[in-house]
């Protein structure tokens, strides 16, 4: 008998490819940005030095203009699609990467490796301060507007095809990609990934990009996909107080750190719609609200933002269905419970949706998502994703996002 928390340092151990966690196995070969911050917080359970390493490693792909892509394509592998040659970043940065970032979890991460250990982990944060400071002022330089954080491609976001992107993308027209194959489908069921209307899009958004040779004033210009996104907006906020906990620790001067939050504070209100107070993604060629109701939104708390209109929802999510918090509203014609981010449970979002809802008093709703999170993971594994309704696994198995907030957070 194996122990479920054997199985996940098991997971981890599995996904580990030297210095770096791949997600999974075959499905996402390389290091992904979000996905290495979890990685270090599971990690950071069992073996500290690991988790350093995650964040150094990952912070080893950091451009000179401080953005840290979304993939590090630290060695070549054929069984994944698109590769580095498609991005075209050759002499952008210090490894071979995309040309986009990712939500910024990793100073959330950083911090709290650094409190499993203070003494020990003194001097991983010296050398990580500076680079997450610089990180951090790149998404307000280039990716702020009014004080929302935008993305210029769904990868960006880490949602890749939530309902909160149909607006922009069907305005889309993707014309002119050169012709390409999926591998995504040959690891995973297609009826449990995006769509190839997507595909032929994120393709064209990344030939864009291209075009602009990632230049970041340009892209802000010029990218046809311009939106304001809660997750961004929400994880950056966080990971703001998170640095400025880092930058006392260090005595280094942090107005700066102050100014972004307050900026990012003003902002969030910005995404709540005044028809339905909830928090949505604004398309910012139109200025419209997306209109629905996303797991996005539940980071308010995560964020140190109050919400009783949140609050309303996701006790209706935990009625409407037995493994909340579903990525789009079970209740949404949208909703699709397998496809990706159109329904599915993602449960590293439950882990940080509930770090929220403690640190804003709300400890009897985060104990019921830990619970439900927990009998989850224990009874179908850990899997990239579920659906909601019955529990059944999706996408990627064997996940290291899914293996780490279940030691760092749900068992
Ligand atoms: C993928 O390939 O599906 C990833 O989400 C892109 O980051």
């Amino acid at each position: 008998h194996i122990s479920l928390d054997e199985q996940a340092r098991a997971v981890l151990r599995g996904n580990d490819r030297g210095g770096y966690s791949v997600p999974t196995d075959g499905l996402y070969p390389y290091q992904w940005n979000w996905d290495s911050g979890f990685a270090a917080w599971g990690f950071a359970q069992f073996d500290l030095p690991r988790a350093w390493s995650e964040l150094e490693t990952l912070f080893s792909g950091q451009w000179p203009t401080g953005m840290l892509p979304h993939i590090l394509f630290h060695r070549p592998d054929p069984g994944y699609f698109p590769g580095p040659e498609v991005w075209g970043t050759e002499g952008l940065g210090p490894v071979p990467s995309s040309g986009i970032s990712q939500p910024p979890v990793a100073a959330t991460f950083t911090r709290l490796t650094y409190e499993k250990d203070r003494a020990a982990g003194r001097v991983h944060i010296e050398a990580l301060y500076p680079k997450l400071l610089a990180w951090h002022r790149w998404f307000m330089q280039w990716r702020c507007h009014e004080g929302m954080i935008f993305v210029t491609h769904p990868w960006e976001s880490g949602r890749d095809n939530t309902v909160d992107w149909d607006g922009p993308m069907a305005a889309i027209d993707p014309v002119g990609i050169d012709p390409y194959t999926r591998r995504d489908t040959a690891h995973v069921d297609p009826h449990m990934r995006p769509t190839k209307e997507d595909y032929d899009r994120y393709l064209y958004l990344v030939q864009r990009g291209r075009d602009l040779g990632w230049d970041d004033a340009k892209m802000a210009d010029s990218m046809p996909f311009k939106v304001a996104d809660p997750t961004m907006t929400f994880i950056l906020l966080r990971a703001n107080r998170d640095l400025l906990a880092l930058a006392a620790e260090l005595g280094e001067d942090s107005a700066e750190i102050e100014g972004w939050i307050n900026v990012l504070e003003e902002g969030a209100e910005r995404l709540r719609n005044p028809a339905s107070g909830v928090f949505e993604a604004i398309d910012l060629k139109t200025g419209a609200h997306a209109g629905n109701v996303t797991s996005a939104a539940f980071l308010c708390w995560y964020a140190g933002i109050e919400c009783p209109v949140m609050l309303g929802e996701l006790m209706e999510a935990f009625e409407a269905s037995q493994f909340p918090v579903p990525s789009q509203k079970v209740t949404d014609p949208k909703f699709d419970a397998m496809r990706y981010w159109r329904g599915p449970t993602w449960t590293m979002m439950n882990a940080i949706t509930a770090l929220g809802l403690i640190d804003m008093g709300h400890p009897d709703a985060a104990e019921e998502l830990r619970i439900r999170s927990a009998r989850l993971l224990a009874e179908r594994g850990f899997a990239e994703y579920f659906n909601p309704h019955t529990g059944d696994p999706a996408g990627g198995g064997t996940f290291t996002w899914t293996a780490a907030i279940w030691l760092a957070w749900a068992s």
